[in-house]
């Protein structure tokens, strides 16, 4: 049933430590001077040709006066069944692109901006050539021609801008959509489907009195990373949806740049999850609520039956703190301390660190009512069991003992993995990973607190506000994705935060389905087991915290 080819035959590697020798390829950097062909593939017959252009762009963001000049995705289907695009009107956002397993698809991204573009499908996997790797950057005026096969299972993907450096920005202005896969699997199953099966896109945007988009630069805003004033749901603001009295199927999807969300409902009704990222679960999970970081997109099961016509839902992002760095939310909690905004409405002026209008990371708001309009008798049962798939264990990795590190720093103002900052042509001896191996990975924070590395700091951390170091003040909470594959999480070990602050997120991480973007709260250490299987080359791994990302929170493994 499931698409891994567990690889038992153990390969004993050698690796070198943390490996500080590294390789450089000077291709890449030919590569991102446009010098790599880009053309269909004679013999490559898509089931679905899409032609996609990057433009500029006025649609009617808010309800009153002009429309917002933003990026967009402007989408045309060549060859393929009717519905593979559907477009959101007068939206920011591309066009949902739904495939089908087993499609071959081909896709001519057109950059019609006036700086570089390119295209990442994040939570497919697809060959490095169609990864949207940033070495294939495209200038203004060029064509990139993307083919693949849809091989993942049935789930919901996110494609959005890659561009190096400018992906943030480009996000920002409006370069993202989201995909959904299905498959013979999920078919089976009686989930809710067409206008019961909808997108909840969530992201955060500043307004000026023009109703242009602000994006803040500054060196301080983004550490800690961008946090609007406005929550859009589906690129809209104060979003109401009119439901029936039955279940729904909500494809949530945080598109914000470093916005954390935790999901939950306003009269304490749990949250029920069928899938998370770019898989369906095994089992559904409930939850008292679900937290949702950048990248990161869960599959929710809504269900408004036996409610009667006029009732009323908001869901909220509801309060909790502790993912960001003490220092910020100090300073949050100092300033804005007498409002009734959790979490306190400002960050610290003085610090540079206003991020936005001043809706604080870990503040509580209302993100979308839905209200009851119509009764209806039937509605699909929540399955018990969703889908099959094999768990992967230490077993199946030739790694057990050596797991890779992946190692999460801070240095003002320069968020780091594995100590480096990211450099296209460079990886390390431990970042080459063979083909077809399965790997387990360790994800933790490393302050620099203890000699040798990759240990976890608990001793110290513990202390929580008083006895933190200096890298303790920039510990922050940090959603990292891997490109290729998606993996399973194996563990999650709290450490950095205080006990208080860790309840107020701990019920929300939904571990045990297919994940590429895991949050890791400060102090966690988190392992994940990963195939790399069926492509060879140049995947990335990085914070989706967007200004860590472009400010070179991002390294490569390069699969031979
Ligand atoms: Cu959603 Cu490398 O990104
Ligand atoms: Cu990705
Ligand atoms: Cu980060």
């Amino acid at each position: 049933m499931s698409t891994i080819k567990k690889n038992n035959r153990r390969q004993f590697l050698q690796h070198s430590a943390l490996g500080l020798a590294s390789a450089t390829f000077p291709g890449l950097l030919l590569a991102n001077q446009g010098q790599v062909k880009s053309s269909p593939t004679r013999g490559f017959n898509p089931d679905v040709e899409i032609e996609i252009t990057a433009r500029k762009g006025y649609v009617p963001i808010l309800k009153k006066g002009p429309n917002t000049q933003v990026q967009k995705f402007y989408a045309k289907l060549l060859k393929g069944p009717k519905g593979t695009l559907q477009h959101l009107k007068g939206n920011y956002l591309g066009p949902i692109i739904n495939y089908e397993k087993g499609q071959k698809v081909r896709i001519y991204f057109n950059n019609a901006l006036s700086e570089p573009s390119i295209i990442h499908w994040h939570g497919l996997h697809v060959p490095q050539k169609s990864d949207g790797h940033p070495m294939y950057t495209i200038q203004s005026g060029e064509r990139y021609v993307y083919e693949f096969e849809v091989m993942n299972r049935a789930g919901t993907s996110f494609y959005h801008s890659h561009t190096h450096e400018l992906t943030a920005e480009q996000v920002y202005q409006g370069l993202a959509g989201l995909i959904t896969v299905t498959d013979d699997q999920e078919k089976k199953l009686d989930l809710p489907r067409d206008e019961f099966d909808l997108p909840l896109v969530l992201q955060d945007r500043t307004f000026n009195n023009r109703n242009q988009l602000r994006y803040l630069r500054g060196m301080h805003s983004r550490m800690t990373g961008f946090l609007g004033d406005t929550i859009l749901v589906n690129g809209k603001p104060n979003v109401t949806f009119s439901v029936k009295s039955r279940a729904y199927r909500f494809r949530a999807l945080n598109g914000s740049n470093s916005r954390i969300y935790k999901l939950g409902w306003d009269d304490g009704t749990p949250l029920t999850a069928i899938g998370t990222d770019a898989g369906i679960l095994e089992t559904p999970e409930t939850r008292p609520y679900i937290m949702l970081a950048p990248g990161e997109r869960v599959d929710l099961w809504l269900d408004f039956s036996g409610r009667s016509v006029g009732s009323k839902l908001v869901m909220y992002s509801l309060p909790y703190s502790g993912a960001m760095p003490p220092m910020a939310s100090n300073m949050q909690k100092g300033k804005g301390g007498s409002s009734k905004r959790m979490g306190g409405g400002m960050m610290g002026g003085g610090m540079g660190m206003m991020s936005g209008g001043g809706l604080a990371q870990g503040a509580k708001f209302p993100i979308a009512s839905f209200n009851v309009t119509e009764k209806v008798s039937d509605s699909p049962k929540l399955p018990k069991r969703l889908v099959k798939f094999d768990r992967l264990t230490e077993r199946d990795v030739d790694n057990a003992h050596k797991p890779l590190p992946i190692a999460i720093s801070m240095k003002p103002m320069r968020p780091m993995l594995n100590g480096k900052s990211y450099s296209m042509d460079k990886v390390m001896d431990f970042e080459r990973v063979p083909v077809g191996s399965i790997k387990k990975i360790k994800i933790f924070h490393d302050h620099g607190m203890e000699k040798g590395a990759h240990g976890n700091n608990n001793s110290k951390m513990k202390m929580g506000g008083g006895m933190m170091g200096g890298g303790m003040m920039m510990s922050m909470a940090h959603p990292i994705h891997l490109h290729g594959q998606q993996y399973q999480i194996i563990s999650r070990k709290p450490g950095g935060m205080r006990l208080d602050e860790y309840e107020t997120v701990k019920d929300g991480f939904i571990d045990s389905g297919w994940k590429d973007t895991v949050l890791v709260m400060p102090g966690e250490e988190i392992e994940i087991i990963k195939p790399f299987q069926d492509f060879k080359g140049f995947f990335l791994y990085h914070c989706h915290n967007l200004e860590h990302e472009d400010l070179g929170m991002m390294r490569q493994f390069y699969v031979y």
